[in-house]
């Protein structure tokens, strides 16, 4: 679904990221672990094609996609969520959700008439669609109110659900559980095995070790833009130096 080939990106003499390269398979779940500033909201930032890598290659779906415009990407089918919750204050919530379905607008509103009532369907389809993902995020009841007054929380779930009005194949996930208390947690964890079950990859960042832990099939490590370690969670959790460089000492033997 995605490799990386020797991915590297500057900023100016930093070194954000250097020589990554790993695979993430279609259907899985691959969560990118490693202290602040190890370049992992950089990595997602060169998948989602908002910053252009200085060396290395991504290829998506066997295509080579490096340095693609993020309009393209979210076309081919690349959704993403920002380590910064984005939502449109002003709108309500089920508004939200529909703007992520407009990259796959199919109507040309300035076609004439017979456009228009093919769009006004097409709104309606989206507005359904759009619904029906609120309900998936359990935020239905929230449908109509104005973005800018839900919780944290709910803010998080509703950049989920506008992720997956673009009906991505691989979601980029940048630390959403961030701010979510340990019931949301709980709640986001059953989503993402959910997102999972209905045939999407995901690609996440995430501190939080029980979400890691539970809905990963493989860990990705950075440090210091450097690929640590990659592997099964059993076995990043048993890693000596990822327990010196980011989980710990005590770890493995707290999420046992
Ligand atoms: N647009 C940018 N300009 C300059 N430096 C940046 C930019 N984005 C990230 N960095 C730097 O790159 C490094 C990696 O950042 P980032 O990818 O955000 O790390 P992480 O998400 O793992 O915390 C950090 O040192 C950060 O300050
Ligand atoms: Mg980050």
């Amino acid at each position: 679904m995605l490799n990386l080939n020797k991915v590297g990106r500057q900023f100016g003499g930093l070194v954000a990221l250097n020589d990554v390269s790993f695979n993430v398979e279609k259907g899985e779940i691959v969560s990118l672990i490693g202290p602040n500033g190890a370049g992992k909201s950089t990595l997602l930032n060169v998948v989602s094609g908002f910053i252009k890598p200085s060396f290395g290659t991504v290829h998506y779906k066997g295509k080579n996609i490096t340095g693609s415009d993020p309009h393209q990407l979210c076309k081919t089918g690349i959704g993403r969520t920002f380590q910064i919750a984005k939502v449109f204050k002003q709108m309500s919530v089920l508004e939200n959700v529909m703007v992520g379905y407009f990259p796959r607008f199919k109507s040309d509103i300035f076609q004439g008439i017979l456009q228009m009532k093919k769009a006004r369907k097409e709104l309606d389809e989206i507005r359904e669609i759009s619904y029906e993902l609120l309900r998936f995020v359990g935020l239905e009841k929230d449908a109509d109110t104005l973005s800018g007054n839900l919780p944290y929380g709910k803010i998080r779930l509703v950049e989920v659900a506008r992720a997956l009005a673009g009906d991505p194949d691989l979601l980029l996930l940048d630390e959403p559980a961030c701010g979510l208390n340990s019931s949301e947690v709980l709640q986001f964890i059953e989503i993402l095995k959910n997102i999972q079950a209905n045939g999407k990859t995901i690609l996440i960042v995430e501190h939080d070790m029980r979400l890691v832990m539970s809905v990963s099939q493989r860990l990705v490590v950075l440090k210091n833009g450097e690929l640590l370690a990659i592997g099964l969670p059993k076995e990043i959790k048993e890693n000596e130096e990822v327990i010196s460089a980011y989980l710990g000492k005590g770890f493995a033997y707290a999420t046992n």
